[in-house]
């Protein structure tokens, strides 16, 4: 049970229309921010400490400490950062904080209580805007969610499982059946990365008045009815628990479209797959689709595209630039003769590799000529003999066999 909602990101699944946008730019006026002290210590060696410095840096050291924590450093994205950066930063973080992850750390929980503040902040326009204003305390009144809600919203409920191995578990627990939905992807989106909301109302079970019967099974129940006779029935028992019923919450998930994603690659939200009454959900999974594209076509890494010249274009060569996914301009230039079917290879202008982003693939397009639509008169034909003087080919051969 999915549905979307009106916000940009905001995803209706097995649905097309979406208008584009991904990610919005949350560029902050300038704002006064304390030097990070490291750098500021740098500069004192260097001019030696004078009264005066080591005032400032007292001033600085209270300033720090009024001001609370910087949410930006914790989560390692710069003041200007947008919130697909933030995300991006957070789900990363998250992974490598979790206090499950790092028992031996006596401050893990407190690494990860500041990530969740951190993240809390900066992925609310309002938040962060108070926040870049006044600091931790100017946002002191608004309530705290629990980080909780906001880690499950990347990884599922029990995503501290890591995508755990599911299977090492107890197999006498019941679960509920693993869902799996096609989330439709945009060509843009797997050039650039993107986050996607999925609004989802997942059944919870909630305890109800009343009892009911549960972990039914059957038991063997030995009878005397007199010396040395016994019968032995089997019988279903069942314990007493509390009556349940499924009541549906609304809660977002965050899917991130990893740049360079695959096709059919899967984003698996632990626990948020259908309930069990005895036992565990099942999981839910996105499934990558990658829409097609009117301009581009993706072989792995590579991005195939065609462009029509005009014949003069072909002969004397031109100058284009072609919009990329993301926006930017491809520049082309030509200045020799470009025959139909020439392909011209653009390294690092495909996509990123979803392993290492730092590699791309190339951009392949291939060329075809749009040749004059109107008939030439006698005149016109003199005048390209003339200017061409390319004499008679008139070749006859077996082309499917090559040239
Ligand atoms: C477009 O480019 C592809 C890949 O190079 C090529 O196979 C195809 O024939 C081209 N299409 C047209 C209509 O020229």
């Amino acid at each position: 049970m999915l549905h979307v909602g009106e916000e940009k990101n905001r995803r209706c699944l097995g649905k097309k229309a979406r208008d584009g946008q991904p990610g919005s730019n949350l560029q902050k006026p300038a704002v006064l921010s304390p030097l990070p002290i490291t750098k500021y210590r740098r500069s004192m060696a260097t001019k030696g400490m004078n009264l005066c410095n080591v005032c400032c840096l007292l001033l600085y050291v209270v300033t720090a400490v009024l001001a609370g924590r910087d949410f930006y450093e914790i989560l390692g994205v710069t003041k200007s950062a947008t919130i697909r950066d933030i995300k991006k930063a957070y789900r990363k973080l998250a992974l490598q904080l979790h206090p499950d992850r790092n028992q031996d750390d006596p401050k893990a929980q407190d690494k990860f209580a500041d990530l969740g503040a951190a993240y809390e902040v900066l992925s609310d326009e309002e938040k962060r805007k108070q926040y870049d204003a006044y600091g931790e305390d100017g946002l002191k009144e608004g309530h705290h969610g629990s980080h909780n809600d906001i880690f499950s919203s990347f990884f599922g409920d029990f995503g501290f499982m890591f995508g755990g191995n599911r299977q090492q578990q107890d197999k006498n627990i019941p679960r509920g059946n693993d869902i799996i939905l096609d989330l439709e992807v945009m060509l843009e989106e797997v050039y650039s990365g993107n986050f996607v909301e999925v609004v989802r109302n997942k059944p919870i079970a909630k305890e109800a008045p009343g009892k009911r019967k549960c972990n039914c099974r059957q038991e063997m129940r030995t009878t005397q009815l007199g010396p040395g006779r016994f019968q032995m029935t089997q019988e279903m028992v069942c314990d007493e628990c509390p009556n349940v019923k499924l009541v549906n919450e609304e809660r977002t998930l965050e899917v991130e479209i990893e740049q360079g994603v695959r096709d059919e690659m899967e984003y698996p939200f632990i626990g948020e797959g259908e309930p069990h009454v005895d036992g565990e959900p099942g999981d839910l999974r996105f499934r990558i689709k990658v829409l097609k594209h009117p301009v581009f076509e993706r072989r792995g890494d590579d991005l195939y595209t065609n462009v029509t010249i005009s014949l003069v274009e072909a002969l004397v060569g031109f100058e284009m630039d072609i919009e990329h996914l993301d926006g930017h301009k491809v520049h082309i230039v030509r200045d020799k003769i470009t025959k139909p079917g020439a392909r011209m290879w653009k390294k690092g202008e495909g996509l990123p590799n979803f392993d290492n982003i730092n590699i791309r693939g190339s951009l392949i397009i291939t060329f075809d000529v749009e040749f004059p639509q109107t008939q030439l008169d006698e005149q016109q034909k003199d005048g390209i003999r003339s200017l061409l003087k390319q004499g008679s080919v008139q070749k006859v051969y077996n082309g499917l066999q090559g040239y």
